[in-house]
């Protein structure tokens, strides 16, 4: 997969280990992709600006680098997770995406004596264009995988949904509905909830993860990352 969207920016700067903070267990997401996917999955939607979920959102790293690198394309931002320390590490990233928390965050680095390309990269993210309108941001508990978890939820104006499934041995899957693969549960789940022509994605290293899944508006493959994009609503999907 090329990367025909999210080229010119310092997406070093929304990764984990200068602005965003990490944990362990939290795989987080490289901010480069997440910005290229997000744009796809903008442009599918057909809509200048769109409100983003992820609803298995870890530390939050892929809302946060969306929001940090592109807030005028956003109307607003939700992260969910079925770990609540997860959903805890997501509030506290997003709340990184206004000036006010970027330069609280500045402040705080500076007072720990943090090298200066870390306050550069604060000072860069400041200047994003469209920071002063930072979308409002929302992290709750829900699990994917249990359609009335997420009918509960505040959906207005979602139109993105952006999942990183669990993979590897940091993660795993929790699903209120053992005995069907899980990954074909949240997109059934996301699909109940969501207005047609929102656009969700799923992204996952585990292959086998998606072969029990309906045909994918897009199918893409990015280093060892498998990725499906679903409009939904679409009669016609391509097969892989
Ligand atoms: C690969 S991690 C996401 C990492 C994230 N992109 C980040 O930047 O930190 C997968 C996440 O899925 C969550 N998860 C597992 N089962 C879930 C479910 N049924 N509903 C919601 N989240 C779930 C895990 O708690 C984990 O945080």
């Amino acid at each position: 997969m090329r990367f025909d969207h999210a080229n010119g920016e310092r997406y070093e700067d929304a990764g984990g280990g200068r602005v965003i903070h990490s944990a362990p267990g939290f795989p987080g997401f490289p901010p480069r992709l997440a910005v290229e996917l997000f744009e796809r999955a903008r442009l599918l939607t057909g809509r200048e600006r769109v409100g983003l979920w992820d609803p298995m959102c870890g530390a939050g790293g892929i809302p946060t680098a969306v929001a940090l690198l592109r807030p005028e394309r956003l109307q607003r931002v939700l992260a969910s997770d079925v770990d609540p320390a997860a959903v805890t590490l997501a509030a506290k990233n997003l709340a990184l995406v206004t000036p006010t928390g970027l330069a609280e965050r500045r402040r705080e680095l500076a007072d720990r004596g943090a090298d200066d390309d870390r306050l550069a990269a604060i000072d860069r993210l400041l200047d994003v264009p469209g920071r002063s309108s930072a979308p409002r941001t929302d992290a709750v508990e829900a699990d994917v995988t249990d359609a009335g978890s997420l009918a509960r939820l505040d959906l207005d104006g979602i139109h993105v949904a952006l999942c990183d499934l669990p993979y590897g041995t940091q993660t795993a899957w929790s699903t209120s509905t053992p005995g069907r693969a899980p990954a074909a549960v949240a997109l059934d789940a996301l699909e109940r909830v969501l207005p047609p022509g929102a656009v969700v994605v799923l992204v996952t290293t585990e292959r086998d993860d998606l072969r029990p899944l309906q045909n994918a508006t897009r199918s893409f493959k990015h280093g060892h990352r498998h990725i499906r994009m679903y409009r939904l609503g679409d009669a016609a999907r391509d097969a892989d």
